[in-house]
C-alpha cells in the first residue's frame, strides 16, 4: 500500500533536507526528552527517565512538553491512563506548533475519562492554519487503565494517521490541492496534560469530577520519535504509511462514537470539503 518515497514532492524534499532524522530505537529518557511544565510535583519521572507519572488533584493539573521541535515523524507514546472513576478528567496528548498563534497547527489525542467500569471517549481533533472543528470519537477495544497502549502519530508529507496499538485509526490527507490547509511548514512540539474538565467532558457537567479518588493519576513510558528534529542538519523523515485501510475500516465501523464529517445538524450548509473527498 505504501507509495514509493519517490512520490514526495519537491517541495516537502526541500522541508526534509532542513531537518534530521534521529531514529531512537530503544525507548528514550523523558528527563532528556521532556520538560514538566505544570503542576510541579505532580508531575514525575520515575526509574532512571523510564517512567513519567502526571497527577491531578484538587489544586491542579499537570503536564509537560517536550524540549525538541519536531516537522513530521511517527511519534509513540505508551499511556496508561487513570483508572477507577475518572470522570470529569482529561488526558491531553497533542502535538502543537509552539508559538500557538492563530495559524497554528495542531493534532489531538484526548481521553476523556468516565465513571468505574463505563468506557473511556477518545476524542482526536486537528487544527491547520488556526483551523479546527474536525472532531471524530472512538471508544477503544480494551480498558485503556489496565495496560500501557500504544498512541502513534504518524505525520508526514501526505497524511496524518492517528493509530492505536499500530491500528490505525483515523487518516487526515494532504488535499492541499483541493485548498484544505495541511499542516507541514511549522515545527511542532509534544505536549500532555492531565487536567480537570469535568463541564466540558462529562456531557456538558452532567457528572462530577469525584475528589476523593485523588490524586488521579496517569503514566507514560517507551516514547519513541522516529522523527525529525527541528533545526538541525538533514535527511529523509519518518518512512512509510502505515494505513491499513481494512484495519482503519474495522475501527472505524465499530468504534467510531462521532464524526464531524457525518454531523448535519453542525454543518447546515455542508459539511467541511475533506468530508466529501473520498
Ligand atoms: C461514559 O459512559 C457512558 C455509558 O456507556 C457513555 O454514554 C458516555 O459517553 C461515557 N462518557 C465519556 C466521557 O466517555
Amino acid at each position: 500500500m505504501a507509495p514509493p518515497a519517490s512520490s514526495y514532492n519537491s517541495v516537502t524534499s526541500l522541508i526534509l533536507v532542513l531537518c534530521t532524522l534521529i531514529v531512537i530505537s530503544c525507548a528514550s529518557n523523558f528527563n532528556q526528552e521532556f520538560d514538566i511544565t505544570w503542576g510541579g510535583s505532580r508531575a514525575q519521572v520515575l526509574n532512571n527517565g523510564q517512567l513519567l507519572k502526571l497527577s491531578l488533584d484538587r489544586g491542579s493539573g499537570s503536564g509537560f512538553q517536550s524540549k525538541n521541535e519536531y516537522l513530521f515523524g511517527k511519534i509513540d507514546m505508551q499511556l496508561k491512563l487513570v483508572p477507577g472513576n475518572s470522570a470529569g478528567t482529561v488526558t491531553a496528548y497533542y502535538v502543537c506548533e509552539a508559538h500557538y498563534g492563530p495559524t497554528h497547527d495542531e493534532i489531538d489525542f484526548e481521553f476523556l475519562g468516565n465513571l468505574s467500569g463505563d468506557p473511556y471517549t477518545l476524542h482526536t481533533n486537528i487544527f491547520t492554519q488556526g483551523k479546527g472543528n474536525r472532531e471524530q470519537q472512538f471508544r477503544l477495544w480494551f480498558d485503556p487503565t489496565i495496560n500501557f497502549h500504544t498512541y502513534t502519530i504518524l505525520w508526514n508529507p501526505r497524511h496524518v494517521i492517528y493509530m492505536v496499538d499500530g491500528i490505525p485509526i483515523r487518516d487526515f490527507k494532504n488535499l492541499e490541492s483541493r485548498g484544505i490547509a495541511f499542516p507541514k511548514n511549522q515545527p511542532m512540539r509534544i505536549y500532555s496534560s492531565l487536567w480537570d474538565a469535568e463541564d466540558w467532558a462529562t456531557r456538558g457537567g452532567l457528572i462530577k469530577t469525584d475528589w476523593s479518588q485523588a490524586p488521579f493519576i496517569a503514566s507514560y513510558q517507551n516514547f519513541i520519535a522516529d522523527a525529525c528534529t527541528w533545526s538541525f542538519g538533514t535527511s529523509t523523515c519518518a518512512s512509510g504509511d502505515a494505513t491499513s485501510e481494512e484495519r482503519m475500516r474495522w475501527v472505524q465501523k465499530n468504534y467510531m462514537i462521532y464524526n464531524y464529517c457525518t454531523d448535519m445538524k453542525r454543518f447546515p450548509q455542508g459539511v467541511p470539503p475533506e468530508c466529501s473527498v473520498a
